[in-house]
């Protein structure tokens, strides 16, 4: 049974005749004092809540309703279904123990789906374990981020990951997919960096051939491919706010259309972000538009660097040795109690992938079967990032970028493909070192 409550009687009606029609028995409440009573007599198997009662002016009805079910039964998912516009709702909703959120008007398909999916999830009792098949590390810092994904990867929700380059961000996209209803669904993986203004259009929504010059054939873009599945847009600060609106109204609608077709289609995509930069500071230099952000950060998982992380690096040291001695037909290397200690020593500014690199460079180099922290120190004096001074990455980006501009003679779309940047990555960064074209 499934108990709807909401105080628009063409809403329950409308909700009631759905769901029935596709096999659930419902029950409906017209507000918070038949909603509990409803409950108290017989335990739905999952709720849908209207959050936006309009007979009431404050509109936290809905949350004190919600943490009411969430005490007499903790156990009955609750999704959400909140107006556009009260997103903050939502928010604070999936924080309280909400199973999801739906934003009305609803599209029936999706909305089925979500039906589905609660009821799937809630049915298999250790929906909360983690799969971490790949991710190493004990650090308190991961386990908490690890619990957040564990809470967040059943839902629907969006999440953006943040953190510094090299902790992790891609693994932790893949691992909420894997981790969802959805996970028998595509992953699609999109570089939002490396997409110019010209190409985000036809990448992200596809065309139809003709649609531009170049346009041979017809193309499905990454919303469509990534359909029951997940979505990862990776370096979401680096789009241009051009590009910001587009995106922003897709995930609102999740509707969209081919480039040069007028045909709307509709797409069943959760969507998960990742980003280096600090959105919240771009947010208040209007470089990022703020209801973009909060549309795509309903949950934040911000990832420690490694050296927050102290416990880990022997850990994924030993783990990346193990690895990369089998992939070079190696026997295993011995990590020694020194070489530990080193490592913890290190500021690591290229995170996991940079002590990724430098332990397999080390046992290509070295050819020891046990590695001390000398061993360390010798492969690591060679390129590691982590010996050039703090301030040199920088000035070898804005002498390249320099460079670059000078030899297009200041055309910034032709210096900004040369360096496979977004035009507004380039403007920014161009900023940032004081560079005119
Ligand atoms: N906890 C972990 N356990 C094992 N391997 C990890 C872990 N975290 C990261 N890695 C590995 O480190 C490398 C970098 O991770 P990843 O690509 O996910 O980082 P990122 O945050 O997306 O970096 P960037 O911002 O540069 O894109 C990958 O090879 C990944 O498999
Ligand atoms: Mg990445």
């Amino acid at each position: 049974m499934i108990l709807i409550v909401d105080d628009d009687a063409a809403v329950r009606a409308s909700l009631a005749m759905l769901l029935r029609h596709a096999g659930y028995d419902t029950v409906t409440a017209d507000g918070p004092a038949a909603a509990v009573e409803a409950v108290r007599r017989s335990t739905p198997r999952l709720v849908l809540l209207d959050m936006n009662f309009s007979r009431f002016t404050t509109g936290d009805e809905g949350l004190t309703l919600l943490r009411q079910f969430r005490l007499i039964a903790p156990s009955v998912p609750v999704i959400l279904m909140t107006a556009w516009g009260s997103i903050d709702l939502a928010v604070e909703g999936m924080r309280a123990g909400a199973f999801d959120f739906i934003i009305k008007p609803w599209d029936n398909r999706r909305l089925l789906a979500r039906v589905v999916t609660a009821l799937d999830m809630s049915a298999t009792p250790d929906a909360g374990t983690l799969d971490r098949s790949m991710i190493i590390g004990e650090s308190p810092a991961l386990c908490s981020v690890l619990d957040t994904v564990a809470r967040v990867a059943p839902t629907s929700a969006p999440v953006l990951i943040t953190g510094e380059s090299g902790t992790g961000k891609e693994l932790i996209a893949e691992a909420i997919h894997r981790n969802s209803p959805r996970r028998r669904g595509p992953f699609v993986k999109v570089n939002l960096g490396g997409l110019s203004q010209s190409l985000f259009e036809s990448e992200m929504f596809g065309h139809v051939k003709g649609a531009f010059t170049d346009a041979v054939s017809d193309r499905i873009g990454r919303f469509e491919a990534a359909d029951g599945g997940t979505i990862f847009l990776d370096e979401i600060g680096e789009l241009d706010p051009v590009c910001q609106v587009k995106l922003l109204r897709v995930l609102q609608e999740q509707r969209f259309e081919r480039l040069g077709s007028s045909t709307t289609r509709s797409v069943d995509v959760r969507v998960v972000c990742a980003t280096n930069a600090d959105l919240r500071a771009m947010v208040a230099a209007r470089t990022f538009r703020e209801d973009l952000y909060y549309r795509i950060n309903l949950v934040g998982v911000e990832l420690p660097p490694l050296r927050a992380r102290g416990a880990d690096i022997a850990l994924l040291a030993r783990h990346f040795a193990a690895d990369a001695a089998r992939r070079h037909g190696l026997p295993e290397p011995q990590l020694l109690p020194d070489a530990a200690a080193y490592l913890a020593s290190l500021p690591w500014p290229g995170n996991i992938r940079e002590l990724k690199n430098l332990v397999e460079r080390t046992i290509i180099i070295s050819g020891k079967d046990a590695l001390g922290a000398d061993d360390f120190r010798r492969s690591g004096a060679e390129v590691s990032t982590a010996s050039i001074p703090a301030g040199t990455l920088d000035a070898m980006e804005r002498s390249r970028i320099a460079d670059v501009l000078a030899a297009c003679g200041g055309n910034i779309s032709r210096a900004a493909s040369q360096l496979g940047l977004s035009r507004a990555a380039l403007y920014r960064r161009m900023e940032k070192y004081d560079l005119k074209p």
